[in-house]
């Protein structure tokens, strides 16, 4: 199949693009860095400028699927202007391949996938959320996340099946969350954050890279949650990545105060709560690689 993978030079656009590579599909991406795109066997790659309104729609050719992972890393300082791409750049890009698809009199695409965030259920340290939850977040992130879902949705009125991965916290040795996590803990300062009690949604980068082919090659249409069946609380999942690492854990926890001073609005990433179940993908016959803790940390670590 040629699969369109929009954000594929990104932590989890990199290991589905390898992914369906394996599998003998053929890759279409989109690219807004002109250096990063190549023309493999099998691998091509198109330039677009989502804020501009910009795509090469040669893009489009041939192409049965679009996966959307683009957006602004959250990850980096919440300034205004910053948030404002957080949010534009998953509008835009959703618009921009809508736009081009709709002015297209013959198109191929049958199926849009598109990348979502657990943020959208309101922190909780009590609730288990299944994708049936009605309670929004209403922070920044939600309201991201809902506006994203939204413009995601919209394919559907181009009679285009429409997929969503709310995905929870990816573990990945190549960046991201994790990464960062075990910085303190490899130097031996590793310590809970707040109370620790927060719940934290994970999935190893293998198993949502292959929730992603999953859900295009078994045409799993609707909104999933992309995470592992067991989550963990902030407190254990430190505590684990320090005893991987065979470094000790045992200082007090870092005061929310604290945190909120050095990175600002940007700290509720650390606080925020979700616990979030994944038994609707299992129920499409999804199997999880990882779905344990310590196996998922083992894998990381050690490749
Ligand atoms: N990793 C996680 O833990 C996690 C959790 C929940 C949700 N998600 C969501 O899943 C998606 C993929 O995650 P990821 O970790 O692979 O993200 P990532 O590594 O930050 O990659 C995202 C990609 O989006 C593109 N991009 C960046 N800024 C953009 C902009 N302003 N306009 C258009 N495209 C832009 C980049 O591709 P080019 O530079 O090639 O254009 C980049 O490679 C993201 O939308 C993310 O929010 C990730």
């Amino acid at each position: 199949m040629k699969i369109l993978i929009c954000g594929a030079t990104g932590l989890i656009g990199s290991a589905l693009t390898k992914l369906c590579i394996q599998e003998n599909h053929q890759i279409h991406y989109l690219t807004t860095r002109k250096s990063k795109i190549e023309h493999a066997e099998n691998k091509k790659g198109f330039y677009w400028n989502p804020a501009q309104g910009e795509i090469d729609t040669a893009c489009f050719e041939g192409v049965e699927a679009i996966i959307n992972l683009s957006g602004a890393n959250i990850a980096k300082s919440w300034t205004e202007a910053y948030k404002e791409e957080i949010m534009n750049s998953r509008i835009d890009t959703a618009n921009v391949l809508f736009k081009a698809i709709r002015n297209m009199e013959n198109h191929t695409v049958k199926h849009f996938i598109s990348a979502s965030g657990i943020a959208i259920y309101p922190s909780s340290l009590t609730e288990y959320y299944t994708e049936e939850t009605e309670k929004e977040a209403t922070d920044f992130l939600g309201t991201v996340v809902k506006q994203w879902e939204l413009h995601a949705n919209q394919f559907k009125s181009l009679e285009i099946s429409v997929t969503i991965l709310r995905t929870g916290l990816v573990f990945s040795a190549n960046g991201g969350a994790l990464v960062e996590m075990s910085k303190p803990v490899k130097y031996g300062v590793g310590a809970a954050i707040g109370s620790g009690k927060q719940w934290q949604s994970w999935i190893h980068i293998d198993d949502i890279a292959r929730m992603y082919l999953h859900a295009l090659t078994n045409k799993i249409i609707g909104t999933y949650n992309g995470v592992a069946p067991n989550p963990t609380t902030n407190k254990l999942l430190t505590k684990e990545i320090a005893s991987v690492l065979k470094k000790p854990f045992f200082l007090p926890n870092i005061p929310k105060f604290m945190m909120k001073l050095i990175l600002g609005e940007m700290s509720t990433l650390l606080f925020s709560s979700q616990k979030v179940s994944s038994e609707k993908i299992e129920k499409t016959g999804f199997e999880f690689k990882f779905k344990e803790l310590t196996p998922a940390l083992e894998d990381v670590f050690e490749k």
